[in-house]
């Protein structure tokens, strides 16, 4: 039987020879699920089962396919917590962390003990179920479409232990957002690649569901509808915050201003790009 330094090494060397970057990352991850251990190279020497072998190598196959590491171990952390993924729906990202941030703010600055919040797009739940965990008596719904998705945010919400209220709806139909009323802050990272974006993905990407990503031919379908269909879902002076991609905030910051939202206020991600956007409905 192999052991487990050698297989390692001969994973990252298979990554490598297939241009997979953040090949010894990857490797670890893939051994750390198949081994169940925090830390699988404490232990160099053990060998590894011929079953587990077979595992591992048929996971480092699909990374060298270009599959995401995260749709192969099957979850991915976000904030503080775990989130189930696979195929059909949206990996949760770090920038999306920025919107964590920007309702917490909202609520401490508005003393907002018990706010009532609505995620569009919920995809995974990543957003939902961080504020649910991170706001202790808050009421938060989450909107999602697919049924791919929903499953997903299904069981996120039960993994979490959270009381998310999950509702699988069209965001772009009026009649869905007229049965929400009175929230205090709506929440939405919705899709948002160009037409010509859509064109240009990372092999990675592509393996995401495209309703996950294409937000029309100019890439602002979904803040366009959104904020005009469910402006009325929100209490006078609530909060809507959006996630865009790079570039994109001067155009969502205008869609805002036309609708009556006021004090518009832009925040960067890790990577210091302008990635969301917060304003309050005028009073
Ligand atoms: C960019 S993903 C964001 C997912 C999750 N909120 C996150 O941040 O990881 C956008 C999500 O919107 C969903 N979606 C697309 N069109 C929709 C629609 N018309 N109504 C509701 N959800 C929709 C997609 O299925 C996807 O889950």
């Amino acid at each position: 039987m192999v052991n487990r330094l050698e297989l390692y090494r001969k994973c990252i060397r298979e990554l490598e020879k297939n241009d997979i970057p953040d090949a010894e990352f990857d490797t670890a991850c893939i051994f750390q699920e198949a081994l169940n251990e925090k830390n699988p190279l404490f232990r160099p020497d053990a060998s590894v089962s011929r079953s587990c072998e077979l595992r591992i190598f048929s996971d480092i196959e699909k990374r060298c396919k270009g599959i995401p590491l995260q749709y192969i171990i099957g979850k991915w952390d976000f904030w503080k917590y775990t989130f189930k993924v696979g195929k059909g729906v949206l990996i949760p990202r770090p920038d999306t962390e920025t919107l964590i941030e920007n309702v917490l703010d909202i609520c401490r600055k508005n003393s907002l003990k018990s706010p009532k919040i609505l995620d569009l797009c919920a995809g995974s739940g990543c957003i939902a179920v961080t504020l649910d965990k991170e706001i202790n008596s808050s009421v938060v719904y989450a909107v999602e479409k697919s049924e791919n998705a929903f499953r997903y945010l299904e069981e996120n919400i039960r993994l979490n232990n959270s009381g998310v209220k999950s509702v699988m709806a069209d965001v772009l139909d009026v009649k869905t957002a007229e049965n929400f009323r009175d929230f205090d802050i709506i929440v939405s990272n919705p899709p948002y690649l160009t037409a010509e974006e859509m064109t240009e993905l990372q092999t990675e990407v592509r393996h995401e569901p495209e309703t996950a990503l294409y937000g029309g031919t100019d890439g602002f379908d979904f803040y366009r509808g959104i904020t005009e269909i469910w402006k009325n879902s929100l209490k006078k002076g609530g909060y809507i915050c959006f996630e865009f991609g790079m570039g994109q905030h001067e155009a969502v910051g205008e869609i805002l201003k036309s609708h009556n939202f006021k004090d518009i206020i832009y925040s960067r991600d890790g990577g210091k790009i302008i990635r969301s956007a917060v304003g309050k409905l005028e009073e």
